[in-house]
């Protein structure tokens, strides 16, 4: 390895040098060799107790561009004074052109100070026949020194811009108890021959260099959208919210768009935006499946369970009647019922359970309300998952995105408690003073669109949608008239996109990402910037 054999040569060259040189100077001794490579010989050297170093750290005093050319070309005063000797005469007006703008502007003053020319009308006339450029051989002692003794004429050159102070470390080195003049050979391994030949007792076994740089580990890391999901997640645990059980991403019609009071001709509910399952073609009726919801019962989220159940609360569990609810939804969508006078369409038993890769996430919500009929009562759930929709994939949208969900049931809640519980969620992120656009969704009324202020596009960016779910959808799973249901949801990707900067949704997902990226990510923090 080429670093390490470098290295090598410097830890012999320092053994070689301490032979006849002691203690040795590195800031002289070895002015070419980078400040890193010493210290690491020194360490190694030092680890093995064959030299001891001290570490001193000076200032050295450089030279700026404007004093190289100094050194170079003469002082400004000594520039003008030049000028005005070889030409006899020169015109102030024409000053400049013959030393330069800044040379005249500054050497002029200089040099009537130091009585080496006069004005004698318009023009500069000589005074001194020789002089002494002292501002020249002083930048010059300190081009060869790198130092200079003199503070207040030191303070004064940094003033000027002259002069800049850089700290500089250098080591003195001299032999350890067990210098040698070359490195002995060292044991890596114990062996089990150096055991039973006791060779061990005399070999000379390489030190542990705890200094060392661990081995790149090439570990896995997360995803920037899952890092952020992260953070919501967090803030909807902090607020008391109960997360949704989402890993199914097939649902069947029911539950994704009939049970939401979203009509069967809908244009949503077209092949041009939802992906339908062919095989198999059809889900099976809605069921209470024991073995399901036994596990969903057993569920875990947060640190309170995701259902009640009589034994864990002593709570009345309300069962529930499939029967009832298909019947429910079949009249509301067909005849209207609740109070409403619904959709008066027949309504087809076949389309509701067709199959889909699910379009929202309000599915999974959809499912939880229907369970809270069982023992309604006042509850906070939510849900980041993935979402599929059957759309052309450009900068900004692709065909499967994460949504983030909220759903808040309660007795007497109102749209301003909606407008004021996102106002504090995504003030949570940094947005500010949402505005909110009266929107359309089939399953809440009234609906509203989120507007929020991006300070860094500056302008305002559509960030969510949201509404109170409708009597048409609540009535027929069982909730009482008087509950009400607030929902909300957002994508997971426009956040990220936000937080990591990224303007191109697919090089946040899919095939085209680049993996290094995704690695060199930090972690991200949903708080103010
Ligand atoms: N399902 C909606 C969407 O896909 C979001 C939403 C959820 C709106 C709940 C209102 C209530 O955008």
């Amino acid at each position: 390895v080429p670093v390490e054999s470098k290295e090598h040569n410097v830890t012999q060259d320092v053994l070689d040098l301490l032979d006849t040189k002691e203690p040795l100077q590195t800031s002289e001794d070895f002015r070419a060799i980078p400040q890193a490579e010493i210290k690491a010989a020194l360490d190694r050297l030092a680890s093995r107790s064959m030299v001891e170093y001290k570490a001193n750290d000076s200032e050295q005093v450089l030279l700026s561009k404007e004093a190289e050319a100094i050194v170079a070309e003469g002082s400004h005063e000594y520039k003008v004074w030049k000028a005005v000797k070889d030409a006899g005469k020169v015109p102030i007006k024409e000053l400049a052109n013959v030393v330069g703008a800044e040379s005249a502007k500054v050497g002029q003053g200089n040099a009537f100070k130091n009585k080496w020319v006069k004005k004698e009308g318009d023009s500069l006339v000589l005074v001194a026949d020789s002089v002494q450029d002292t501002t020249r051989e002083l930048l010059q002692g300190i081009q060869e020194t790198k130092t200079l003794a003199d503070t207040k004429t030191l303070n004064d050159l940094k003033k000027r811009k002259l002069v800049t102070l850089s700290k500089v470390i250098h080591y003195t080195v001299s032999k350890g108890p067990k210098y040698a003049k070359e490195m002995p050979v060292e044991v890596t391994d114990l062996t089990a021959d150096m055991l039973t030949s006791g060779s061990w007792e005399a070999a000379n076994f390489k030190p542990y260099n705890f200094n060392a740089l661990g081995a790149n580990q090439d570990a896995g890391s997360l995803h920037p959208l899952n890092k952020v999901r992260q953070e919501f997640r967090n803030m909807f645990f902090s607020q008391g919210f109960v997360e949704m059980p989402t890993g199914h991403f097939v649902d069947s019609g029911f539950w994704n768009f009939d049970a939401l009071f979203v009509p069967q001709q809908h244009p949503a509910r077209d092949v041009q935006d939802t992906f339908f399952i062919s095989d198999p073609p059809r889900a099976d009726k809605p069921r209470a499946d024991p073995e399901h919801e036994a596990t969903m019962d057993a569920m875990e989220s947060g640190s309170r369970k995701l259902f009640a159940t009589p034994e864990s609360e002593k709570r009345q569990i309300k069962p529930r009647d499939f029967e009832q609810y298909w019947k429910n939804i079949q009249d509301v969508h067909q005849h209207g019922a609740f109070g409403s006078i619904g959709y008066r369409y027949p309504w087809s038993e076949d389309e509701c359970l067709r199959l889909v890769l699910r379009t929202h996430t309000t599915a999974v919500s959809t499912w939880v309300l229907h369970r809270l009929a069982e023992d309604p009562r006042p509850a906070k759930y939510f849900s980041i998952d993935r979402v599929f929709r059957n759309e052309t994939v450009d900068a900004t949208h692709l065909a499967e995105f994460h949504q983030i969900e909220g759903v808040i049931a309660d007795f007497g809640l109102t749209l301003g408690g909606l407008m004021k519980f996102l106002e504090d969620f995504f003030a949570n992120m940094g947005i500010d003073g949402l505005r909110f656009k009266p929107a359309y969704n089939p399953y809440t009324e009234p609906s509203m669109e989120v507007f929020g202020y991006h300070k860094g596009l500056k302008r305002w960016l559509e960030i969510g949608n949201s509404g109170m779910f409708r009597p048409e959808m609540l009535e027929p799973m069982g909730l009482p008239k008087d509950m009400r249901v607030y929902g909300f949801g957002l994508s997971l990707e426009r956040p990220t996109m936000m937080k990591y900067g990224v303007s191109n949704i697919r090089e946040l997902l899919g095939h085209k990402v680049d993996l290094a990226w995704i690695k060199e990510q930090p972690a991200v923090r949903l708080e103010k910037e």
